[in-house]
C-alpha cells in the first residue's frame, strides 16, 4: 500500500474514532436525560454494534481466506457473488440508464444485491439514490417523462417486462424518509395491504396485524390502542408502523429511503436494531446520509456520485480502505 493510501486509511480510522467518541458522548448525554430505560436501549445498540464488528472482522478474514480481497471487479458488483454468504443475488441491475426528460439521473448502473443482506446507498444530495431505489419497484412509472433503459432482475426475472406492477410492489416494499401512516387506526394501517390483496377474515387479519407489529418491534407499545389513529403516535413509532405496514404483505425486499433521518437517536437505534433483525428474512436496501449508520447496519455499500456508482464493496472494505479517491473524500467529509 502506498504511503498516501496508508495515511488516508489512518485518517478514515481517526475520523471514525472521533465520530464514535462523539456518538458515545451524545449517547451518554441522552442517557442522563432519558433515564434507565433508554440506557438499556443504548446498551442493546452497543451490543448489536459489538456483534456487528465481530461479524465484519470475520467477513474480512473469510474473504482473505477465499483470496478475493483484490476488489478490482467489486466496484461494479461483478464479484459480489464471491462475497455473499448464501450464494444468491436477489436483485441484479444491469446497464441501467434513467432519464427525467433530457436529464440523465442514472448512468450505466451495474449492481448485484445479495439476498438477505443489507445494502446501503450513500452519496451527496441529488446523486440518484432515491431514483435508483424507486426504480427497483417501478415507482418511477408514475413520473411523466421518465425513461429507463437496461434491466432490473428480481430473482432473475426482468421487472420491466411482463411483470404485474401490483405483484412487484407486494414483493418489493418501500419505507420513506418521512413516516407516512394513513389517516386511520393503527390496526387499519397494517390491515390495509392484506385487505387490498383480498384477505377478509378477521381472525386472519388479527394474526397478520399482530405478527407485523411484533416484527416491527412496536407491538408492546401499541397493542392496547390498536383502534386509535396512527397519527397520534410519535414520529419514531409512526415509522415502525410504516415498517409493519410494509411487512404485512410479506414482501421479499424492503427498500428504505433515509428511514431514520427524521428521528431522534433513541428511535434511530430502535430502527437500526430492527433492520438488523429483519435481514434474517428480508433483503434490505437502505439509503442513508449517516455514514455511521451505514457502517453499523450494512453488509455492502454503494457510493453514488452524479448518477454513477463510484464504488460498491463490502461495507467494511469501502469504509476502511476505499479504492476511489472520491469515495475517500466523501466518507471523510471533504465534500458533499
Ligand atoms: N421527478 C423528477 N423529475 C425530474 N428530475 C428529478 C425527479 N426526481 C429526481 N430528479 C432529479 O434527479 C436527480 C437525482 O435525484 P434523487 O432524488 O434520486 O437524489 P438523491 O440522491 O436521493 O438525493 P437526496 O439525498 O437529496 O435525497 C436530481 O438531480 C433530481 O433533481
Ligand atoms: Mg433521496
Amino acid at each position: 500500500m502506498k504511503v498516501e493510501e496508508m495515511q488516508g486509511t489512518k485518517e478514515v480510522k481517526n475520523m471514525q474514532g472521533a465520530k464514535e467518541a462523539q456518538d458515545m458522548k451524545n449517547m451518554q448525554d441522552t442517557q442522563v436525560v432519558q433515564g434507565v430505560q433508554n440506557a438499556r436501549v443504548a446498551q442493546n445498540a452497543q451490543a448489536v454494534q459489538d456483534a456487528r464488528d465481530e461479524q465484519n472482522l470475520k467477513g474480512v478474514i473469510d474473504n482473505k481466506e477465499k483470496g478475493i480481497n483484490d476488489t478490482k471487479d467489486m466496484k461494479d458488483g461483478k464479484n459480489m457473488k464471491d462475497m455473499r454468504k448464501n450464494g444468491r443475488n436477489k436483485i441484479e441491475i444491469k446497464n441501467l440508464d434513467l432519464f427525467y426528460g433530457e436529464f440523465q439521473a442514472l448512468k450505466s448502473i451495474n449492481m448485484s444485491i445479495p439476498e438477505k443482506e443489507i445494502t446501503a446507498f450513500i452519496g451527496p444530495s441529488g446523486c440518484g439514490k432515491s431514483t435508483l431505489l424507486k426504480t427497483l419497484n417501478r415507482m418511477n412509472d408514475l413520473v411523466e417523462d421518465c425513461r429507463i433503459h437496461g434491466e432490473v432482475l428480481l430473482d432473475g426475472e426482468n421487472i420491466y417486462k411482463n411483470m404485474d406492477v401490483n405483484l412487484l410492489r407486494k414483493r418489493v416494499g418501500m419505507v420513506f424518509q418521512k413516516p407516512n401512516p394513513f389517516p386511520m387506526s393503527i390496526y387499519d394501517n397494517i390491515a390495509y395491504g392484506p385487505r387490498t390483496h383480498g384477505i377478509r377474515s378477521k381472525v386472519k387479519l388479527d394474526e397478520i396485524v399482530e405478527r407485523s407489529l411484533r416484527s416491527a418491534a412496536i407491538w408492546d407499545e401499541v397493542k392496547d390502542r390498536l383502534k386509535e389513529s396512527a397519527l397520534s403516535l410519535s414520529g419514531g413509532q409512526q415509522q415502525r408502523i410504516c415498517i409493519a405496514r410494509a411487512l404485512a404483505v410479506q414482501p421479499e425486499v424492503l427498500l428504505m429511503d433515509e428511514p431514520t433521518s427524521a428521528l431522534d437517536p433513541i428511535s434511530t437505534g430502535k430502527i437500526e436494531e430492527l433492520v438488523l433483525q429483519l435481514k434474517n428474512n428480508y433483503t434490505i436496501i437502505i439509503v442513508t446520509h449517516n455514514m455511521q449508520q451505514a457502517v453499523r447496519v450494512s453488509d455492502n455499500t454503494g457510493f453514488f456520485l452524479m448518477g454513477e456508482v463510484v464504488e460498491y464493496d463490502r461495507t467494511e472494505s469501502l469504509f476502511s480502505i476505499p479504492k476511489d479517491q472520491r469515495t475517500e473524500d466523501y466518507i471523510t467529509g471533504r465534500f458533499g
